[in-house]
Parts: structure tokens; C-alpha cells; sequence
């Protein structure tokens, strides 16, 4: 498929997507919701693919939905075409690790489609915010509830209804990002992190991430069976074996992903 609103590289098993609108700071309209739901069943469907990265550009990861195309859409028409729910969430339903690089803007829906990969790394010029309200609207991607459970009630309820923005240096602090890292440096520390996690035994990668992704779903006690039954499982992969065996004998594991 040829992509008009994404840049898309695979090397090393890590698959680098870009948001590409940059006369609109990457402003997230129906067709690159598309492309990048068409990106990620790629990137998902490929064997060769062990993790993904989504990133924008140094001056916006994405300024949210594109307000320009939503100004014309009436109550029938979000509701009739399933607007959000239609081709947003894809990135919800990956079972490959999938990290978000932000750099510059991360507003509206950039912020969420941010909140929705697995962890986020920072750049030191990033700004999250939800300014929906602005325009008379609220958070349509899982904003309200994804901010709520990273930052707690009281800084989401600020954010969202003030629509004031964070800064990295913030969301580092109250655990938005899991690092900030200089601007020059994102790429590179994100790729290094998406490789670190491609070396290893991918079922082990995608069974742990189901686990945590289960902390935010469940209960405890119901997370806690969940995480014991799933560890339980990977014993019966042939890479537990081979993992442990190199440790043992001071050599680097060789994955197969069986
Ligand atoms: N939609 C459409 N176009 C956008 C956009 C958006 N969300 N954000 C920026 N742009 C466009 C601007 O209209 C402008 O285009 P033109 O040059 O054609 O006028 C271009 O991108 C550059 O933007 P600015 O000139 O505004 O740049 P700035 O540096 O002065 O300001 C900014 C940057 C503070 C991010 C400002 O652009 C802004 O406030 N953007 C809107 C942020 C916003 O409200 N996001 C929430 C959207 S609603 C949503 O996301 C709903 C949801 O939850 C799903």
C-alpha cells in the first residue's frame, strides 16, 4: 500500500512509523487513521516485525484530530460512521510492543493515540495536554480515562478542563512518559529500545505485555491469576529452555520464538 500520510521503514525487526502531515502538526484525519490501521495490520501480520514505533516530527507528534474535517461532521455523522471507534484503537489490539516517540505537540488525540501504545519516551521539547474543551468538545479517543488511571484524578481533571499543557519534565514526574531523553536523542533511544525488545523471545514479549496491559483491565487478585497462568505457559516454549541454558552457561540466548 502506498502511504500519503506516513513514513514507514522496517529494519532490524523494529518498524518505524511516522505521522506525516506537517502542514497540519500532524493533525490526525480520517485518512491517516486509516493508513496507520493499515500500517500496524502490516506490521503485525509480518514475522519479521518484533516491535513498533510510532513517532511524528521534532515539532509535533500530533495536534490532535483534525479539526478542520471534524468542524463539518454532525451528531448523525460521528455516530452513524462510528467516528473514533472505527479506525482509531487498531494500536489498542496489537499484540507486537508498540512505542510511542514523542516529540514537540502531543494534544487532543495525539495525546491519546500516545497514551494508547505500550510505554511513551519523551522528548525534552514535548507538551501533552487535552484541550478539547477549547472547542466546546471533550477527550473522544480514551482521553478521560487514560489520563485518569497514568496521572490520577486531580492532574487529569486539571488538564482536561483547564487545558493546560504538560510539560515532559511533568510527565516524567507523575509517570505520563517513561523517559525523557534529549530531542536529538529520541529516535535513537527509542529505536535502541524497540531492538532490545526485538532480540528477545517474542512470546515471552507479547505475553508479558498482555500481563501488564491486564493491570489496567482487572482487579488484582483476577490480574494476579491472569500473570501466574500466563507464566505458567511459557514453560512450554522451547526458548524458556534456551534463555535459562545460556545464562547458566554464560553465552547469549539464541530465540527462536518456539
Ligand atoms: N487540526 C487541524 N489543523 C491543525 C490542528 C488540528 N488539531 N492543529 C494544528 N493545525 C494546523 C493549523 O490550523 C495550522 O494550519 P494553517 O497553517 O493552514 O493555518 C498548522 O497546523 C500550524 O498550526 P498553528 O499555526 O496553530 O501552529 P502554532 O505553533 O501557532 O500552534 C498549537 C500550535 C498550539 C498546537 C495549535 O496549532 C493548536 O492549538 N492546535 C489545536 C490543538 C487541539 O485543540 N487539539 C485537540 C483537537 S480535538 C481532538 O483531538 C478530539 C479527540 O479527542 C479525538
Amino acid at each position: 500500500m502506498a502511504y500519503e500520510t506516513l513514513l514507514i521503514e522496517t529494519a532490524d525487526a523494529v518498524t518505524l512509523i511516522r505521522l506525516n502531515r506537517p502542514g497540519a502538526l500532524n493533525a490526525l484525519n480520517g485518512q491517516l487513521m486509516d493508513e496507520l490501521t493499515a500500517a500496524l495490520d502490516v506490521a503485525e501480520a509480518d514475522p519479521g516485525v518484533r516491535c513498533i514505533v510510532i513517532t511524528g516530527s521534532d515539532r509535533a507528534f500530533a495536534a490532535g484530530a483534525d479539526i478542520k474535517e471534524m468542524a463539518a461532521k454532525s451528531y448523525a455523522e460521528v455516530y452513524g460512521e462510528d467516528f473514533i471507534t472505527r479506525n482509531w484503537e487498531r494500536v489498542t489490539r496489537c499484540r507486537k510492543p508498540v512505542i510511542a516517540a514523542v516529540a514537540g505537540y502531543a494534544l487532543g488525540g495525539g495525546c491519546e493515540l500516545a497514551m494508547m501504545c505500550d510505554f511513551i519516551i519523551a522528548a525534552e521539547n514535548a507538551k501533552f495536554g487535552q484541550p478539547e474543551i477549547n472547542l466546546a468538545v471533550s477527550p473522544g479517543a480514551g482521553g478521560t480515562q487514560r489520563l485518569t488511571r497514568f496521572v490520577g484524578k486531580s492532574k487529569a481533571m486539571d488538564m482536561v478542563l483547564t487545558a493546560r499543557m504538560m510539560d515532559a519534565a511533568e510527565a516524567d514526574r507523575c509517570g505520563l512518559v517513561s523517559r525523557v531523553v534529549p530531542l536529538a536523542e529520541l529516535i535513537p533511544t527509542a529505536l535502541k529500545a524497540a531492538k532490545k525488545i526485538a532480540a528477545l523471545s517474542p512470546n515471552a514479549v507479547m505475553l508479558t505485555k498482555e500481563m501488564v496491559g491486564a493491570a489496567y483491565e482487572t482487579p488484582l487478585s483476577q490480574g494476579v491469576k491472569l500473570e501466574r497462568r500466563l507464566f505458567h505457559s511459557l514453560f512450554a516454549f522451547e526458548d524458556k529452555a534456551e534463555g535459562m541454558a545460556a545464562f547458566i552457561e554464560k553465552r547469549p540466548p539464541s530465540f527462536t520464538g518456539r
